[in-house]
């Protein structure tokens, strides 16, 4: 070969060398977002599923997760076809929809609404009471009157099916905190929301974001006739749901005296502190509340659920059938708590 040919097989090769390498090395046209850490969202009952799947919108896309538990618990809030959060909850006594709501982020910053009526939405009025004021808690009119002023508008929450489960109940007016247990009763055929069984109440969630932060929401109408004014656990920041970033996070349901009682999520996320996994610091929180309670514990219901820092979880509860919902990038599953009896 010629000393001319040779060279011009050299410059063929190498303008194409240079093609190829100008296709790998070319900027993409897409900025690379930095690799996601493993976000994970978990929450109470069969309607955490839909809750979930919500809040992974905002994680999968490297969202807070503040975000994505506010976003997560709207879901069952507006849905009308559970009796026990939001919208279609069932009243207290006298007729009142009254609603319980928090939320925690991992800078231990929360807030909370107690007793608040007319709002659909009262998670969100939480998120603005620990953002907007220097305060965690507002309570009834005053949580209303804050919800008004910021946009938030007043509607009717009580639905037709939960008026008359209410009459049906002022019949014998019989106090008695329901167990929830598994399969208990389809609430209607045209569901629109999975878990459209009466085996739920309050919507515990909590999730750790793309940047390893953790956040918490519970939300909830309370006990079905409790008493006008009363306030369980689920907006007690501690006892319904608790975040703290270097450990994990806890959330409760079921009857929130006896989870007030024992400060049951802090008592959990210190538990974890101490070495615990999350189903054994469940346990034992459950096993606080029989060692305090015998009796009563055979007859309610009280499930705990919790995540700590590397995403492991785990749950426990008194009475069989307390089922949560886990999503993460490789499983979107529902999972049944151990129980103690
Ligand atoms: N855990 C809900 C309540 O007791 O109101």
């Amino acid at each position: 070969m010629s000393s001319r040919r040779k060279f011009l097989k050299a410059s063929v090769i190498t303008g194409a060398a240079a093609v190829t390498g100008s296709k790998i090395f070319a900027l993409p046209k897409k900025i690379i977002k930095p690799e996601l850490n493993n976000p994970i969202v978990i929450s109470t009952w069969d309607f955490g599923k839909p809750a979930n799947a919500a809040a992974w919108e905002v994680l999968k896309n490297g969202g807070k997760a503040l975000n994505a538990v506010e976003a997560g618990v709207r879901i069952p809030e507006k849905g009308h076809s559970n009796q026990s959060v939001g919208y279609g909850g069932l009243p207290d006594r006298d007729g009142f929809v009254t609603l319980d709501a928090c939320i925690m982020d991992h800078q231990y910053n929360c807030g909370s609404v107690m007793c608040l009526e007319n709002i659909m939405h009262p998670i969100s009025v939480a998120r603005m009471v620990m953002e907007k004021t220097p305060h965690v808690i507002l309570t009834g009119q005053g949580a209303l009157e804050f919800a008004l002023a910021n946009g938030f508008k007043k509607e009717n929450l009580l639905t037709e099916e939960s008026k008359k489960d209410w009459q049906e109940w002022l019949k014998t007016s019989h106090y008695q905190p329901e167990v929830n247990v598994e399969n208990k009763k389809a609430i209607s055929k045209n569901d629109p929301m999975p878990g459209g069984i009466k085996n739920h109440d309050t919507i515990g969630m909590l999730a750790i974001d793309s940047l390893g932060n953790l956040s918490g929401a519970c939300t909830t109408s309370g006990l079905a006739y409790k008493m006008h004014g009363r306030v369980g656990d689920s907006p007690v920041i501690g006892a319904g749901l608790y975040v703290d970033n270097e450990i994990g996070a806890a959330t409760a349901t079921g009857v929130g005296e006896e989870v007030i009682r024992i400060v049951g999520s802090h008592l959990i996320v210190e538990l974890m502190r101490q070495g615990l996994s999350p189903e054994d610091a469940c346990k034992a929180g459950v096993q606080r509340i029989i060692k305090i309670s015998p009796e009563k514990s055979k007859n309610i219901q009280v499930g705990f659920l919790a995540i700590n820092k590397k995403g492991e979880f785990g749950a426990y509860c008194l009475q069989k059938g307390f089922t949560y919902a886990v999503k993460n990038d490789k499983e979107e599953t529902m999972y049944t708590a151990k129980s103690f009896y």
